[in-house]
């Protein structure tokens, strides 16, 4: 930080020498000390200590003085710098001026000529030290404004995200007490088929509801700081495979073929199992719930010099440039709508990213409308893991 100064305007060079050591006498050499002859140089030099950042912490000045009276300068001082405290000097006590001073310029105090030395170096102090108050005040200030404005984001966020969630939950749940109440009413003369049909159609409004929860508090845990990976030494080749095994019955539904390309039969990485199975779980599954019927998925795995590569191709729509930007945001539901009938509530990526990176990995999309998207996700590889 920059020495804060002191400034003293006396057209008598005498006092203002004497100002500039009863000053040294009380500070020693904490704050710069500037003198002045009269008011346009003052004005002059608070102009030059400002536009260098320097504050000034107290302006003392006389106040008869040819051309520029003392209330006149410090009035103008104020504008230039109101958080400067100011005291005036005066041979005789003209209570007009300092009643202006005190009006327009917040003058502080006004120090009878000549002064008695004890009480000039007391209210001297005492000018500074409420000057270095109002300084902390002001940051204290400056800090509470900033938290207060974050902590106003996060409501407004926290007000979207039960928003949404509510609004999420609300459908499924609405199907459910639907269908229960055709079983409870009807139940007389449904055939059994019919019972099991709706009973499978409130099933998979259930784990809809189920899987939305378990996302909200995955996004809940990793803005908390509450996520738990425990990293380790990973062969994540059969995490891939089953994942892939998880999705094919879901793909053959959609006449998608999944295929599976890997060089090597080992792919150590630095990772915490659990927590790759749930990104690959959510890249394949989008793979599969955005892909038109009858297409290709390809999959596959690589080793770099430090990091494994999955990479999950698809010959969906594609995304465009502005899509792309907004990938892995929270609740970010974008042009592609699946093509199964398949829920979507725009969490995926979110926690596929933060994921991601809780494992010092990297996750990141090229895609082209009309031609796919491809997904690359990367861990690092055991050995050359980050601490
Ligand atoms: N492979 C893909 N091809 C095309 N669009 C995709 C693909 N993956 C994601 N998207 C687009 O990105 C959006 C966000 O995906 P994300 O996985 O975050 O959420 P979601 O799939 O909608 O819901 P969920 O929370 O159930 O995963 C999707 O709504 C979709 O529009
Ligand atoms: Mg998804």
């Amino acid at each position: 930080m920059n020495k804060i100064a002191i400034i003293c305007v006396d057209d008598d060079p005498a006092i203002l020498s004497s100002l500039e050591m009863e000053i040294k006498t009380i500070f020693g050499n904490s704050y710069l000390i500037e003198l002045a002859e009269n008011g346009d140089d003052a004005i002059e030099l608070c102009t030059e200590l400002l536009a260098e950042s320097i504050e000034i912490a107290l302006v003392i000045s006389d106040y008869i003085m040819p051309k520029m009276t003392g209330d006149k300068l410090l009035t103008h001082i104020h504008k230039l710098s109101p958080k400067t405290v100011k005291i005036m000097l005066t041979g005789q006590a003209n209570i007009d001026s300092i009643g202006q001073a005190i009006r327009y310029a917040n003058l502080y105090r006004y120090i009878s000529k000549p002064w008695k030395t004890d009480d000039f170096r007391l209210t001297v102090k005492e000018a500074v030290n409420s000057y270095l108050l109002e300084l902390k005040i002001n940051e204290h200030a400056d800090k509470l404004e900033k938290t207060n404005i974050s902590l106003i984001k996060l409501n407004q966020d926290k007000n979207e995200f039960l928003g949404i969630a509510a609004h999420d939950l609300k459908n499924p749940l609405s199907a459910i007490k639907g269908w229960a109440e055709m079983i409870v009413e009807d139940y007389d003369d449904m055939p059994k088929s019919e019972v099991i049909e709706i009973s499978n159609l409130i099933l998979n409004s259930s784990r809809q509801m189920f899987e939305l929860i378990r996302n909200l508090l995955d996004v809940n845990a990793i803005e908390s700081g509450n996520m738990n990976s425990e990293l380790s030494k990973v062969d994540i080749l059969p995490t891939v495979e089953d994942v892939i095994r998880h999705h094919s019955e879901r793909a053959k539904i959609k006449n998608i073929i999944l295929q599976f390309h890997q060089k090597n039969n080992q792919y150590n990485a630095f990772v915490d199992k659990n927590t790759v199975h749930q990104i690959l779980d959510n890249l394949i599954s989008n793979a599969v719930k955005y892909s038109p019927y009858g297409k290709h998925i390809d999959i596959c795995i690589c080793k770099s010099e430090k990091m494994i590569c999955c990479e999950i191709k698809d010959e969906g729509q594609g995304l465009s440039e502005l899509d792309q930007k907004k990938l892995f945001k929270k609740f970010t539901r974008l042009t592609p709508k699946p093509t199964g009938h398949e829920h979507s509530n725009g969490l995926g990526l979110f926690i596929v990213k933060k994921l991601v990176e809780a494992m010092h990995g990297n996750v990141w999309c090229k895609s082209e409308i009309g031609k796919g998207t491809s997904f690359f996700v990367e861990f690092p590889l055991f050995n050359s893991q980050v601490i």
